[in-house]
């Protein structure tokens, strides 16, 4: 790209441009390239020519772009260790095949009949917690109870606590193995024999054991009509009648157990520190439970009338999306405002700026859950919010999260009130999704129930 067009951006150094900045605090690398450069900003990782976009009007034109202009390409190479070939980087034709296939099982109608589970484990959890509220590490107990709702929604899999916990220490060692690795001397790091590695490689095969027992699993019990029997007796209908190969069924699932958890999980655990941090707003939210729901536990049916949960959710994912920037390549030149990019570019929609930008959000560092009102939200660009990306590649687990979300918060905060144990606000730590370092600064308070009538 000729110097003269090249917009403005870091300069970086000489060698890594600006790959060691971004790496150590991406949150501020993304944020001061907004303040100080404005809609599109120019930078590079070693040779590689970057951009980083924090407008609606340029976010629009990745997501929705119709030539086939951007894939996921290298930018998100990183994940391909421990998802594989599973939907979350497969792309063209094989992406749409398996988007196809797999899409019924994430209808709106499909996803309200995995409530029951939900409610259950909600339930079950939220009794386990009052037994021993003081001590309970909220985020990691989050953690836990999503996985367990992803495994038997998704897979009718009933995780031992052995299995969760092999779960969990081998999704925090790959946290840990990508954050060192994803940048583009990521391949040759990861041949080194580093603690960091070791543990990765470890935590797979414990990962990869429990998926394995789970296909097993289906494969005796035949279709139960569930994503996994989805999975395991596919045949390529518009094909060769094919079924889908033993590694790449073992990548989907592992692909759906972590995309399917962690996210929730995280957004979760944002979302208890922000109502402890403004207890005016828990104390709407619980009148609304108590006025829809009295002392019975909440249902899916109830869900249209819990708009407080649903707009917290919402708010806190403005806040703390976990995907704070949505990497693509470019495969064609693209052009953004005065600016044109050759293939290869690398781009980088900057979720975490655009959800709090001035120009569409008033006080946009204020936590306001009326923000996400039908009628605050009429008039606001569709792509200044994008927590779960858009256009073709749009989450899959939309529907299901934001489900799962609200009646997880429904089901707690009937029980519980969220107090801070510190005044100042967690760290997000920008391992792989963005989670509050260090745990939560949060406890739980029992609270009376009011009696219905
Ligand atoms: C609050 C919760 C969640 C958030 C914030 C979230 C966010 C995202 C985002 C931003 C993407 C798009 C990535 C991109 O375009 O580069 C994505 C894709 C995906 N998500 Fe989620 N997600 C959540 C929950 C879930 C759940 C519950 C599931 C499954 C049960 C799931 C499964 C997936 C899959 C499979 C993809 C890849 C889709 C494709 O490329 O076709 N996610 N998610």
């Amino acid at each position: 790209m000729p110097e003269s067009t090249r917009p403005p951006g870091p300069k970086g150094s000489l060698i890594t441009g600006s790959l060691n900045e971004f790496h150590e605090a991406p949150l501020r690398f993304l944020e001061d390239n907004a303040r100080l450069y404005g809609d599109v900003v120019g930078f590079r990782f070693f040779h590689m020519p970057a951009v980083q976009l924090n407008h609606p009007d340029d976010v629009r034109q990745v997501f929705m772009n119709a030539e086939g202009a951007f894939v996921k390409g290298m930018a998100q190479e990183s994940f391909r260790p421990l998802v594989g070939k599973g939907l979350l980087l497969n792309e063209g034709e094989p992406h749409k095949r398996q988007r196809r296939m797999m899409a019924p099982a994430f209808h709106r109608q499909r996803v309200m009949g995995y409530a029951e589970v939900m409610l259950e484990e909600a339930a079950r959890a939220r009794d386990a917690w009052a037994e021993s509220p003081d001590g309970l590490d909220l985020a990691d107990a989050l953690n836990r109870l999503t996985l367990r709702i992803a495994a038997r929604t998704l897979f009718g899999a009933d995780l031992s606590l052995a299995e969760s916990d092999e779960v969990a220490a081998a999704v925090a060692a790959f946290a840990q193995w990508y954050h060192q690795t994803s940048h583009p001397l990521g391949p040759l790091l990861q041949l080194l024999p580093s603690a960091t590695n070791r543990r990765f490689h470890d935590g797979k095969r414990r990962l990869s054991a429990v998926v394995s027992r789970m296909i097993t699993a289906r494969r005796l019990s035949g279709d139960t009509g569930d994503i996994l029997s989805m999975l395991v007796f596919a045949r390529d209908e518009e094909g060769d009648g094919a079924a889908m190969s033993d590694e790449h069924i073992h990548d989907e699932v592992t692909t759906l157990l972590v995309a399917g958890h962690e996210t929730t999980a995280a957004t979760l655990a944002w979302a208890f520190w922000l109502l402890a941090a403004h207890p005016e707003v828990t104390a709407r939210l619980q009148a609304q439970l108590d006025e829809v729901l009295g002392d019975r536990p909440p249902q899916a049916a109830d869900l249209p009338r819990l708009t407080l949960c649903d707009q917290v959710f919402a708010e806190t994912l403005r806040l703390y999306p976990s995907a704070m920037a949505l990497p693509r390549q470019a495969v064609k030149p693209v052009t953004f405002g005065a600016y044109t990019f050759a293939p290869g570019t690398l781009i980088l929609a900057a979720a975490w700026c655009a959800h709090r930008d001035p120009r569409f959000w008033d006080e946009p560092l204020s936590f306001r859950p009326e923000r996400f009102t039908a009628e605050a939200s009429a008039g606001r660009p569709r792509f200044a919010y994008f927590p779960f990306g858009g256009g073709a590649r749009v989450c899959i687990g939309e529907a299901f999260a934001k489900m799962e979300g609200s009646l997880l918060l429904a089901t707690l905060l009937q029980r519980f009130t969220p107090e801070r144990l510190s005044d100042t606000a967690p760290i997000p730590e920008t391992l792989f999704t963005l989670r509050p370092k260090g745990g939560l600064p949060v406890r739980l308070q029992r609270r009376t129930l009011i009696r219905s009538e």
